[in-house]
């Protein structure tokens, strides 16, 4: 497992690898959710590099750079049963140089949902996203439906850019109580993290109901509020019903597929969640 700091190394080690390359962009803390990516690389692709860089243009001033959990040895180890080729581990000054002007942004469906919490949210990650693409060169990329939003904007880049790549859109891995897997989760202690797990019972009280056949999304999202009120420290950002194809809110009858989201703030850390609903 070669370990590249530079893109100019990076460029040198991808000449000389044939075959097709799964790429994992990750921004470290490694954790289950991130293995899974990684595994389905590895077995789809003759070749696998991830990178692990904590992307200070996707967090706003008052969130939590500083604190994000940054420990390169401990990934390295999580990593060291598996066969990953390269680890791209670059540097700040090497992603955004002092002269650094060029923003990539997806302008529609990144200003609902998380992009309206986190106005610099999503041209953050569409920067770093196209930058690290560039210089891994790919030909398939991975992403987490965990972050739903997120893969739904990587996808619609790739396609309005004509980006010569193919996105594997990865399901959400989940600790036993139903917690979606997070590097943020690192932040809570075992006790919170087993509260935190209303989230996904929640989100699993609306699904039930949209399985019984409601389809009225205020009465569904009604009943993951309830839910998620049973925690009195939970502070709801929001809880979304949205058309799958353009992120807007289903007002009326759910009649298309749909993402049903929820973020949540719990002792000041955001968690969020989802589930698709196919209609057809
Ligand atoms: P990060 O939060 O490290 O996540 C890296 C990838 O792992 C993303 O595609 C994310 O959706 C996926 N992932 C995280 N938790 C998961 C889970 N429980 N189950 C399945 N997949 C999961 O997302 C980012 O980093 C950054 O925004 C990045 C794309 C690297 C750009 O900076």
């Amino acid at each position: 497992m070669k370990i590249i700091n530079s893109v100019q190394d990076f460029r040198f080690w991808r000449k000389k690898v044939y075959g097709t390359i799964g790429y994992v962009p990750t921004m470290g803390a490694l954790h289950g959710g991130h293995i899974s990516l990684i595994e389905k690389s590895i077995k789809k692709c003759d070749n696998t590099v991830i990178s692990i860089y904590v992307n200070p243009l996707q967090f706003s001033i008052d969130e939590d750079f500083d604190l994000y959990p940054k420990n390169f040895e401990s990934d390295l180890k999580v990593l060291s049963d598996l066969k990953v080729n390269a680890i791209f581990f670059p540097t700040d000054s090497t992603m955004y140089p002092e002269n650094f002007s060029t923003f990539v942004k997806e302008t529609k469906l990144s200003k609902v949902l998380e992009g309206k919490s986190r106005p610099d949210f999503f041209q953050g990650v569409t920067t770093v996203v196209i930058k690290l693409f560039n210089i891994v060169k790919p030909t398939h990329v991975f992403f987490g439906e965990k972050d739903a939003q997120q893969l739904f904007i990587v996808k619609k880049m790739i396609d309005d850019l004509a980006y010569d790549v193919k996105l594997i859109p990865c399901p959400i891995i989940r600790d036993n109580n139903g917690l979606a897997l997070s590097s943020r989760n690192k932040y809570l202690s075992n006790k919170n993290k087993k509260l935190a797990s209303l989230i996904y019972k929640s989100l699993m009280s609306g699904k039930k109901l949209l399985e019984v056949g409601e389809r009225n999304p205020k009465i569904v999202k009604k009943q993951i509020i309830k839910s998620l009120e049973k925690e009195l420290f939970f502070k709801t950002d929001y809880v979304s019903i949205a058309n799958m194809d353009t992120l807007q809110e289903v007002d009326a009858k759910i009649d298309c597929n749909v993402l049903v989201s929820v973020a949540v703030y719990f002792e000041n850390i955001r968690l969020i969640d989802n589930f698709y609903f196919l209609i057809d």
